[in-house]
């Protein structure tokens, strides 16, 4: 199968600085790909040269197989993004809208009209007039828009930036109804990694211009778990860690009365019933778990190979 989308050693420089440094990834039909950053990583410029707004300093685009530089016609018609603030008009209906920029691709965007517009959840207030609409309404629009030259590859910048927590959920519906169903690429950014959780199957994490992470969602939910710790609050916490070490080998921390180790929730009760057996008493059981954020923080703050981050 050929990619939707295939970035190959992508860079771009402004005077003598890489914004966007060798960045490579690929994207296949049906995949939300979350492009994770803090500002000024380089994901909005990575996004501008994959839509065709900004040259390329050196690598590759190939979009649907076609080169967006040599063949941009090809490439471009399979792209729908919403890249700057959606251009719409606010004294027109939100349907006008639509239409008027279904005028540019022709009878076909026209007629996919009101399926777009069910298909964004917007069939209670489309011909109500933009400037009453939320802002969670206007992204919606924009996605709309988005859709009307039926693209392969739906591209997203910071569509969330502003939306209330509902207005995400929304979003992340919407996302994986067209990723799902209509077997649509698509490319989501953010500086926020938590907020992707529930969106994407695939994560990028780009910093100063490279990507430092490239791994499932899956894979990050798993170190997430990798690095759940468990605190036994106990009477003789040297003696439990010595124990914990002859028996399990399981390196832990004592940390005053407690004990710190790592350990999956299917072991605890093994442990627990040893180290009373031991004679240790435990007062209490806490569980340590790193949040997202906080991982995300780590990756960022430490960027080694990826294989020996975690
Ligand atoms: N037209 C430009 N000229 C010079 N520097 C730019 C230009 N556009 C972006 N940059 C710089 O490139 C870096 C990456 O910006 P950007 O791609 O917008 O990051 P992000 O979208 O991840 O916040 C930033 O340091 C920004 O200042
Ligand atoms: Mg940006």
């Amino acid at each position: 199968m050929i990619p939707v989308l295939s970035v190959n050693g992508l860079t771009k420089t402004y005077g003598t600085k890489k914004v966007v440094n060798n960045v490579t990834f690929s994207l296949y039909p049906g995949q939300i790909f979350g492009f994770v950053g803090p500002n000024g990583a380089g994901k909005s410029t990575t996004i501008r040269m994959i839509t065709g707004l900004t040259p390329i300093t050196s690598g590759s685009i190939k979009i649907c197989g076609y080169s967006i530089e040599r063949n941009f016609q090809q490439a471009i018609s399979n792209v729908g993004a919403v890249v700057e603030i959606p251009q719409l008009y606010p004294y027109l209906s939100g349907l006008k809208n639509l239409k008027l920029f279904a005028g540019f691709y022709g009878k076909q965007a026209l007629k996919r009209i009101p399926e777009i517009v069910k298909l964004v959840g917007m069939e209670n207030r489309i011909n109500d007039k933009l400037s009453t609409y939320s802002l969670g309404m206007k992204q919606r629009l924009g996605i709309a828009q988005a859709l009307l030259n039926k693209p392969k590859l739906l591209i997203l910048d910071e569509p969330t930036n502003g939306l209330d927590p509902n207005g995400i959920v929304e979003m992340r519906n919407i996302l994986k109804v067209l990723a799902e169903k209509e077997k649509m690429a698509i490319i989501i950014s953010s500086h926020n990694l938590a907020e992707l959780e529930h969106t994407c199957d695939v994560i990028g994490l780009i910093n100063n211009g490279k990507i430092i992470e490239y791994k499932t969602m899956k894979e990050i939910s798993s170190i997430v778990e990798s690095k759940q710790r468990i605190q036994l609050l106990c009477n003789y916490p040297n003696y439990a860690a010595l124990l914990l070490k002859k028996k399990y080998k399981i390196a832990s921390k004592v940390v005053g009365n407690s004990v710190i180790l790592p350990l999956k929730e299917a072991n605890i009760a093994v442990v627990i019933s040893y180290l009373t057996y031991k004679k240790v008493k435990i007062y209490g059981l806490k569980k340590i778990q790193k949040s997202l954020e906080e991982l995300y923080f780590e990756l960022l703050n430490s960027e080694r190979p990826s294989s020996s981050i975690i």
